[in-house]
């Protein structure tokens, strides 16, 4: 009974999931207190980390929009003769968003500033950010899907995070793979921006789109995401009304955000940039951080996004010889062993050696990529989908996988460091309230290889040829999705039930 009941429930998951439509649903360095004019102060990465800089902020009323930067070791307690960069102000629903991107930045060089108005000398309080000084060593933390709908449960996995700068004070940047706030208002983007300040205020931010932060099918929420970052990094193509995809490279890697709101399916438009991001990129690393996760354990795993998702980006992956996938959405903790053509790669080579004081085991040269979904650093936690799992995928590929209602309810950030051909990942979990943390999952790879580009043509990213190609992709991609439904996945779930 228990079986046919869970194939109830996930038949209405599939198919009540929007009819299908469109409705899928440092240590820290300094803090500061969030103005009424001047609030949610942010960098956000820019196309070059090494020389810019994309700083957004919202004030309550209208204003002047500049920001002073110095270096930070040449900072002698007054802004008096700093450089003064304007930039655009927006009105957006409640508030004026300003963005400034900062330019001619020197390589590996803390910077502090401070935003405001030239006009009326009303400023924020000073905060910093450093540059990539572009060598092969670098390191930064991750989370995702915050979506607190309230103040208390920003604050809870503000404390989550908190834990994360203390252990890792000197990451290059922190990312979130999505779903900041729960039903994207002011009000909680405000939370957000508040109980986060400790890490805006010194930390360059990589943002990525999440269904919660803006999407299309919600047209109130229509360009939010858009207006709480300065994304300026994305290509001038990039349609921005649910979300943003753009790309960097940090030291050795190249790293491209997508934005799976862009999805029923992933438009040509999109996946056009993304082979000619990798395909012309000669990184040793190349790292895809995104919201939906194809690869997963939670409730969206069975759902027709995610299904159309896979059949779409899996192939591209190996094609591109990505070698990390982060992403977030189901709220569960998954991490995937190398995975290639939808199989797990088994002719894998490890070595165990010292890695910063640590006896580490690297994968040597794997082929295919690591697909992990680090959690949640909120409280809104899934429990495991146990009764698809083995219908969607191979569950051989899964090397770690729990929900956090199973380890004390707690929330999870990562972090990654990559030391030239070395990129080791480490995975906490954190008491809300206490912040005392557990190390719960490490992986590592060991590259030996260079990176180098391919010769593959650029492919077309305007919106007129890529919108005719978009027409037959569209029909394709829901065929196929429900072609899966009916003979692969609903037999599966079928037979799993007898
Ligand atoms: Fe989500």
């Amino acid at each position: 009974m228990k079986k046919i009941i869970a194939i109830v429930l996930s038949l209405c998951v599939i198919f009540g999931c929007a009819g299908f439509a469109m409705a899928a649903d440092g240590e820290i360095i300094r803090d500061y207190e969030v103005s009424d004019k001047i609030k949610n102060v942010s960098v956000a990465m820019a196309a070059d980390p090494t020389t810019q800089a994309g700083v957004s902020w919202h004030t309550t009323e209208d204003a002047a929009t500049a920001v002073q930067f110095v270096i930070a070791e040449d900072y002698n307690g007054t802004f008096e003769g700093a450089k003064t960069f304007r930039g655009s102000c927006e009105k957006f629903q409640e508030i004026y968003q300003h963005k400034v991107t900062l330019t001619a930045l020197e390589p590996g060089t803390e910077y502090l500033y401070r935003v405001g108005s030239d006009v009326t000398n009303e400023w924020s309080d000073i905060c910093s950010f450093t540059t990539d000084d572009s060598d092969n060593n670098f390191k930064f933390i991750a989370i995702t899907d915050v979506q607190a709908g309230n103040e208390e449960n920003f604050t809870k996995a503000s404390n989550v995070m908190k834990t994360a700068v203390e252990t890792m004070p000197d990451a290059d940047f922190f990312a979130h793979f999505g779903d900041y706030v729960n039903d994207c208002t002011q009000e909680e983007w405000d939370w957000y921006f508040d109980k986060f300040s400790f890490a805006h205020s010194s930390l360059t931010h990589v943002a990525a789109a999440g269904n919660h932060d803006g999407n299309i099918t919600n047209k109130i929420n229509h360009g939010w995401f858009d207006h709480m970052f300065n994304l300026d990094a994305a290509p001038d193509e990039c349609i921005r009304a649910e979300g943003v995809y753009y790309a960097f490279d940090y030291g050795n890697a190249h790293i491209v955000v997508l934005n799976t709101n862009d999805m029923y399916p992933m438009t040509v438009q999109q996946t056009n940039w993304l082979k000619n991001e990798m395909n012309s990129s000669d990184a040793q690393w190349k790292i895809v951080f995104m919201h939906r996760a194809f690869y997963s354990a939670g409730k969206n795993l069975i759902k027709p996004d995610t299904i159309i998702m896979r059949e779409q980006l899996l192939p591209l992956f190996d094609e591109l010889d990505i070698d990390l996938v982060m992403a977030g959405h189901d709220h569960v903790y998954m991490r995937t062993n190398q995975v290639k053509g939808d199989k797990l790669v088994e002719d894998v080579t490890y070595v165990t050696e010292e890695f910063n004081g640590v006896q580490t085991t690297f994968a040597v040269d794997p082929d295919g990529a690591c697909h992990i979904l680090p959690g949640t650093a909120g409280t809104k936690t899934y429990s495991i989908n146990d009764y698809v799992f083995d219908c969607v995928f191979d569950s051989n590929i899964v090397a770690e996988c729990f929900s956090q209602r199973d380890i004390g309810d707690r929330g999870i950030f990562s972090t990654v460091e990559i030391e030239g051909g070395k990129l080791v990942y480490n995975a906490y979990a954190v008491d809300y309230e206490t912040g005392e943390k557990e190390l719960v999952d490490t992986y590592a790879i060991k590259k030996t290889t260079e990176g180098k580009a391919s010769d593959a043509a650029t492919l077309p990213t305007d919106a007129l040829s890529t919108g005719i190609a978009q027409i037959g992709n569209f029909i394709y991609r829901f065929a196929k999705m429900f072609f899966d439904y009916l003979f692969v996945i609903i037999p599966k779930l079928i037979i799993n039930a007898i």
